[in-house]
């Protein structure tokens, strides 16, 4: 049987037209427009479990998950009786609350180099305050960031974190920077040494040049903006090692691995101890999240008084937010963590299905990941180790097309191979067989 024809998005197309006349890209983030989604989005209008709606009624297996956020999938019953019973209460009131404390307190026993946690409102702001935290703790004002991760928009992470042609990228050790955003003067990326990832050679050799002036090295564990690209064995501790040798913090950028891989993110999944780490993404599960965790030493700066690392905001602990994350956190601890045997066992047949599609169809593709984020890339390489064989090996414009064939099939993808696909704890082995159905008759067709 085939799958069901989501073809027909005659409302999306014409919502998409309204929505034009009062937002860039008819959105909020290019992400979601039609520089992705090309001619236009598919515009959603409700969830539930691992299931999509669109305008047209057309219904999808959401495998993106907003961009990993939705670690129980939509309206989990848990997270809306939380929400509603908090809602009935009052928000948020800026002011000291249980809910703060307590969504900590969960937060500390599962993240172990957690000593502290200070919550933000975004990924963004938590990479940010980890920035101002390390330059206030070493006096020093340089970080080390890597080629293609992402680390939010802040000014001085937005640099080499979107793909370039490969015969333009310059050499290793002093790869060609290319600014991923207009309105951000020159000035700040003088303070930003690049350098390229999983390549411990390269990375010595500018650590000789640079290393002593460098506050930070801040790394995402698995490349998750580039797809999904694993660490070479040892590579994170190694990190961890390098940055302490030259007197630096090492920032790891679990925003998008926190909660997901282990209770305690990748660190602990790798098992090494980084000195701070960022969050987001699923430890809000659905709401917008952010936090920053590490020693007390590091963490205490922002204590209030002479020097302090200043860090405000009206929504800091949000009052609704907090209350999520605790229901969130112990939804995901429960049963001895069933929650990830679950994610971890939907995920990888997931994989070896699309595996043994692309086998059978001999199309040249791999499926890089494990458990609960993957991503598909149209190669004839073995791997993809970095930034540098994205950019030259990945074919981008098959990916975008494979993924349109699984979106007219009830597949909710983004046809950006630069993400990933997402498996919460809402995905079922039934929705992989629908994906698997879809995919095999894509292949059927895919030039
Ligand atoms: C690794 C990483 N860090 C930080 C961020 C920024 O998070 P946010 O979008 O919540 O600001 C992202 C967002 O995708 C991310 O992937």
């Amino acid at each position: 049987m085939p799958a069901a024809s989501t073809r027909n998005r005659q409302r999306s197309k014409e919502w998409y037209q309204r929505a034009q006349q009062s937002l860039i890209e008819g959105v909020n983030s290019p992400s979601r427009g039609a520089a992705v989604y090309a001619p236009g989005p598919i515009v959603l209008e409700r969830g539930r479990g691992s299931h999509v709606w669109d305008l047209d009624g057309n219904e999808y297996v959401d495998f993106m998950m907003s961009f990993g956020a939705l670690i129980h999938g939509h309206a989990h019953p848990k997270i809306v009786e939380v929400v509603s019973q908090t809602m009935a209460e009052g928000s948020h009131f800026a002011a000291a609350t249980p809910a703060e404390a307590e969504a900590a307190e969960r937060f500390r026993s599962m993240v172990p180099s957690a000593e502290m946690v200070r919550f933000t409102n975004s990924g963004s702001e938590a990479t940010m305050l980890a920035l101002r935290l390390a330059r206030a703790h070493t006096g020093r004002t340089k970080f080390l960031k890597f080629e293609g991760h992402y680390h939010g928009w802040y000014d001085p992470y937005c640099l080499n974190g979107h793909s370039h042609p490969a015969d333009q990228l310059g050499p290793k050790e002093n790869p060609t920077r290319f600014p991923d955003s207009s309105g951000i003067p020159d000035s700040t990326f003088e303070d930003v040494v690049l350098a390229p990832w999983n390549d411990l050679q390269a990375l010595e050799h500018i650590l000789q040049r640079h290393g002593r002036e460098l506050a930070a090295i801040i790394s995402e564990p698995i490349m998750a903006n580039m797809g999904c690209i694993l660490p070479r064995e040892g590579y994170l501790q190694k990190l961890c090692d390098l940055a302490h040798q030259y007197g630096a913090l090492f920032i790891l950028d679990e925003v998008v691995t926190g909660f997901r891989y282990a209770p305690g993110g990748c660190q602990q999944y790798y098992g090494f101890k980084p000195d701070l780490s960022t969050f987001g993404k699923a430890l809000g599960a659905g709401f917008p999240i952010g936090a920053v965790a590490g020693p007390r030493a590091v963490l205490d700066r922002m204590r209030w008084g002479d020097g302090m690392v200043l860090h405000y905001g009206t929504f800091n602990g949000h009052r609704l937010t907090m209350r999520v994350i605790a229901a969130n956190l112990d939804l995901l601890a429960a049963n001895d963590g069933a929650a990830y045997k679950q994610i971890y066992a939907v995920g990888n047949a997931a994989i070896a299905g699309l595996r043994d599609i692309f086998r059978c169809r001999k199309i040249d593709a791999i499926v890089q990941g494990f458990g609960p984020m993957f991503q598909v890339y149209f190669t004839r390489r073995d791997a993809i180790h970095d930034y540098r064989d994205y950019c030259e090996f990945a074919d981008t414009a098959k990916y975008s097309r494979f993924v349109h064939g699984l979106l007219d099939r009830g597949i909710y993808m983004t046809p950006s191979n630069g993400l990933h696909w997402i498996i919460s704890t809402a995905h079922t082995m039934g929705d992989v067989d629908t994906l698997l159905q879809a995919a095999d008759e894509v292949c059927a067709e895919l030039t």
